[in-house]
């Protein structure tokens, strides 16, 4: 049946074939060629409007059906509807090929030699309180510590209470802390930048318990400043609690440190007797050292160097972590990153290290590459 309606198309048309088909045909040559040749998503959404948009000339085509007969219109609907969607998917499929490309040649262009040599001028540097940072926790890493962090800004009962300086202390005065602004009737506890690194040490017993070993690096800040002190610092502070931890493994360690931090085997400490409200005995500490022609030698000679605060942590401090001081017991230190690396690499002014001095940097900076080990050298 369909077949003798084709056969009468053929008749009517007298060419072979009915002239719907005839047109149908040039369409499908003309379009899918230029598809063919489209060079990208422009040229395409062109020939997509020419083609099957709504004033397209397959639309066109489609207001034609009006004017056949019945017969005619049946043959040439569906046809004309198939043709359109042969145009839609080789639209679709040439939009595939033309991202594909675009792909390929983007993975061409952007390829890169990542064995050729870091172009000199550019190389970036590692700031020394960062290379130091690295090489402290290198060393600690070797100890068992793991490293803690705290936030910069902190509730005044992180930064004194909790280390047992109460609000009368005149410790708090001695810090020179910097205060955050309250709005009046603002009755949030009082924060302030803090003025040191023990406040990890509270954080860090709340959220682990005992026992614990950590050291935690990091930005303090305190109003302050001349050629030895800017108003932000770093500090590394030192915690270690278990059943029984004294003063020896407090100076154990901190040799330990010294001397490789130092690269100088046998680096020796001497503790002086003095007061932290949240240490008890508390003791600073000196490293050996001695002065040669105006030069600063570590770990020699009959000098000695302050470098640190430590001492037991006091029983009230364990208590405000929720650790219980009648089983638990532990050593604390704390010590100025800022101050090591200027002992270390014989840095003479503070307050260059936060000058952003690009040729400082290159001097006093870091391959950026090079990560400290102990194993493969802490430095260079
Ligand atoms: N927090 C003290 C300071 O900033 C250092 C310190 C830490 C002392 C831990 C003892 C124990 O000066």
């Amino acid at each position: 049946m369909q077949g003798g309606l084709y056969l009468d198309a053929v008749l009517v048309a007298g060419a072979g074939k009915p002239e719907v088909d005839v047109v149908m045909d040039d369409l499908k040559a003309k379009y899918l060629g230029q598809i063919a040749q489209a060079g990208d998503e422009a040229a395409l959404e062109a020939i997509r409007l020419a083609a099957v948009g709504k004033k397209g000339e397959v639309a066109l085509q489609m207001r034609e059906l009006g004017r056949m007969t019945p017969e005619e219109r049946q043959a040439a609907g569906p046809a004309l509807n198939a043709l359109k969607d042969e145009i839609n998917s080789a639209l679709a499929a040439k939009k595939a090929a033309l991202a594909d490309a675009a792909l390929d040649a983007r993975l061409r262009d952007e390829w890169l030699d990542v064995t050729l040599p870091v172009r000199p001028r550019r190389e970036g540097t590692i700031h020394p309180i960062s290379q130091v940072t690295e090489e402290v926790t290198a060393i600690f890493g070797e100890l068992g510590f793991a490293v803690a962090e705290g936030p910069r800004i902190d509730t005044d009962w992180y930064n004194f209470d909790a280390l047992n300086i109460p609000g009368h202390h005149p410790a708090r005065a001695e810090m020179d802390t910097f205060y955050m602004h309250r709005a009046e009737g603002d009755n949030r506890p009082p924060h302030v930048l803090r003025t040191h690194t023990s406040p990890v040490q509270i954080r860090t017993m709340e959220a682990q318990g005992a026992p614990l070993r950590i050291i935690c690096p990091g930005g303090v800040y305190r109003a302050d400043y001349d050629q030895t002190h800017t108003p932000m610092f770093h500090q590394v502070e030192g915690l270690a609690i278990d059943k029984d931890i004294s003063m020896a493994n407090l100076k154990w360690t901190l040799e330990e440190f010294f001397s490789a931090f130092f690269e100088v085997e046998g680096i020796k400490t001497r503790f002086r007797a003095s007061h932290f409200p949240f240490t008890e005995p508390s003791a600073e500490v000196d490293i050996q050292c001695s002065w040669v022609d105006g030069q600063l030698r570590i770990g020699e000679g009959d000098g000695w160097m302050e470098v640190l605060g430590s001492g037991m942590v006091h029983p009230k401090v364990l208590a405000a972590g929720g650790i219980d001081p009648n089983e638990w017991q532990g050593f604390a230190f704390g010590m100025g990153i800022d101050r090591i690396a200027m002992l270390k690499y014989g840095i003479p002014d503070l307050r260059a290290f936060f000058d952003s001095d690009l040729r400082w940097l290159r001097h006093y900076g870091f391959a950026s590459l090079d990560q400290p080990t102990l194993r493969g050298g802490l430095s260079r």
